[in-house]
């Protein structure tokens, strides 16, 4: 048991190494693709996604990729299966398993996220089709009262008990809390947002028994609200975030995956680099960007077959930068 986890942890944490996200929910890729002029169909979200995956050289800079349920199903222009084409180019498929969030009831503002129930069996079936680790992502909204006691423990506690189904069924967990970015909040109220939330995580998975050297976290950066007046250099970025992290997050977590939340692709991955640069620290430190590495390679695709290969070098480039700002070695 703990061999086949020790297996994809390795991996998945791999030095100059991070993990691609293109587990877009229906309605979050039908928004992107939106934004592109594109229909969100089930071949364009197969074309979309195997052109993804088969970028040549990919496998240099990411060590996974999460898939949507969607995906794992589908098959690559060749008729290979989506997940099977993942392992050939040394990147190990994982699998979005939560299945999204909706309300906290009697906690306006508030959000939990949903999924539990089943998920044994269907990571069974995940497994199957080839997934090795999957993800499970909680929101928590900021503003002055916000998340309540009651949302950061709730979602706490369905982090932990996902994380310990998966290590049960020799899934690597991957446990992402995420403090949004949305609102006009300042950095000193996410840092103070996100130390609460993770000292809850890893308190909860502490409970539920969850072995910390098998999973990674995939957590926020420490940064202003997006309509906060001043933005934070990657330098301020990298000390507050740092900062959170070392308070809350046991050494014996191998990898803590960051997410980029909305930050542009250059801002993500300079954060990164920022990151790097502070170091040595107990875990190492690299990303599981969605936007951060699709967005530029989804405009250059414009859903065009004849412009997949400038959409596929435009994604190569975007993950060989963070490859390096895994390293701290990014030069803008
Ligand atoms: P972003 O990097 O676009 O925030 O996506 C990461 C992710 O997986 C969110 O759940």
């Amino acid at each position: 048991m703990t061999i086949e986890l020790q297996a994809t942890v390795d991996a998945l944490v791999q030095k100059g190494k991070g993990i691609l996200a293109a587990d877009e929910s229906g309605p979050t890729i039908a928004k992107r693709f939106k934004a592109i002029g594109v229909e969100s169909t089930e071949e364009n979200r197969r074309a979309w996604r195997s052109l993804v995956l088969a970028t040549p050289g990919l496998g240099q800079y990411v060590s996974g990729v999460i898939l949507y349920e969607e995906t794992l199903g589908q098959h690559g222009d060749d008729g290979e299966p989506l997940p099977q084409l993942a392992s050939r180019l040394g990147i190990v498929p994982g699998i979005k398993v939560d299945t999204g969030k909706c309300p906290l009831a009697l906690a306006p503002g508030d959000e939990i996220t949903q999924g539990l129930d089943g998920l044994a069996e269907r990571l069974e079936g995940y497994k199957r089709q080839g997934a090795r680790f999957a993800k499970w992502r909680a929101v928590y909204n900021v503003a002055d009262q916000l998340p309540s006691r009651a949302a950061i423990e709730a979602n706490a506690e369905a982090l932990a008990r996902y994380a310990a189904v998966c290590q049960a069924q020799n899934v690597v967990p991957i446990v992402e809390p995420e403090v949004l970015i949305d609102g006009s909040h300042t950095q000193s109220r996410c840092a103070e947002v996100t130390q609460a939330v993770l000292h809850e995580v890893f308190a909860a998975l502490h409970r539920h028994r969850v072995a910390l050297e098998h999973m990674l976290l995939k957590p926020s950066m420490v940064v202003p609200g997006k309509a906060h007046a001043m933005q934070a250099e990657p330098a301020e970025v990298a000390e507050h975030t740092l900062r959170v992290l070392r308070r809350t997050v046991p050494a014996a977590v191998p990898g803590i995956n960051f997410l980029s939340g909305g930050q542009s692709p250059a801002e993500a991955t300079a954060n990164l680099n920022a990151l790097n640069r502070l170091g040595p620290q107990p875990w190492r430190l690299s990303f599981s960007y969605g936007r951060a590495l699709q967005d530029t390679a989804m405009q250059a695709w414009q859903g065009q077959k004849t412009l997949a290969q400038r959409a596929q070098q435009a994604l190569l480039k975007r993950a060989r930068l963070n490859g390096a700002a895994s390293l701290g070695e990014y030069d803008a």
